[in-house]
């Protein structure tokens, strides 16, 4: 249903960054806390789903040149029009031909909310790996599989985080959670050293109140 979650996320644009503050979404600055030290000025990110901005902002304030992804054409006006200083290219992350970036060339990958969105999550793996330099790092959060949790405790459920959007079915798209033991083999077999993980708060569920857990990772691309 990939139309579906762009259809969603270009609903979402206008009311996304006053939405995530109100629910706390911290993974932004997660990924800057883990990536920032990975990153010198001038480097080259690469942002993979990079919504409104709020992830590449802070290797942005970093001096590195950074490059966002993302195929929601009403989020990435809303990061145009914010961060003038980020290149912003709309495609669909789920890309069998790859992604419309050179291979070999940033120091750094980042995503933040996005790998529960993907159909190929392996390809989602691939993809960064493959434009990473040699020794480059991927930082990233995933929406993880909670058992018991409210929310969480779903591996594959709807996407709705309790916002109330005019279309019940804008969030009826199915939102995949991983477990970091899956996650790891990808890593592992694509040929990625995972060098930290940690399990975050990302935000506040808008109708359970209750607390959303993301896997945050550090990997790096073996020499
Ligand atoms: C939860 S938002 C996260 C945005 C930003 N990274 C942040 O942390 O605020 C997820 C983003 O991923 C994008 N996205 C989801 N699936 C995608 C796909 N298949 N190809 C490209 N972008 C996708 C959405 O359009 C949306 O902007």
């Amino acid at each position: 249903m990939p139309e579906l979650v762009e259809t969603y996320f270009d609903w979402l644009a206008g009311i996304y960054d006053e939405t995530t503050a109100a629910c706390q979404w911290s993974a932004p600055q997660w990924l800057g806390r883990a990536g920032g030290p990975l990153v010198r000025a001038g480097d080259w990110v690469l942002d993979l789903g990079a919504g409104t901005g709020q992830s590449s902002a802070p290797f942005l304030a970093l001096g590195a040149r950074c490059v966002g992804l993302d195929f929601a054409a009403a989020m990435l006006a809303q990061a145009r029009a914010k961060y003038p200083a980020l290149s912003l290219v709309r495609c669909d992350l789920d890309c069998p031909q790859g992604l419309p970036v050179a291979d070999g060339r940033f120091a750094l990958v980042v995503s933040a909310g996005v790998l529960e969105c993907l159909s190929d999550p392996v390809g989602f793996v691939d993809r960064a790996w493959r434009a990473l330099a040699r020794g480059g790092h991927l930082v990233f959060t995933f929406d993880e599989f909670v058992a018991g949790h409210p929310v969480q405790g779903v591996a594959v459920g709807r996407a709705d985080s309790g916002i109330d959007n005019p279309v019940a079915d804008l969030a009826g798209w199915q939102l995949h959670r991983h477990t970091l033991a899956k996650v790891t083999e990808w890593l592992t077999a694509r040929g990625f050293e995972l060098l930290a993980e940690r399990q975050i708060e990302a935000d506040i569920h808008s109708h359970f109140q209750v607390p959303i857990y993301y896997r945050l990772v550090v990997a790096r691309k073996a020499e």
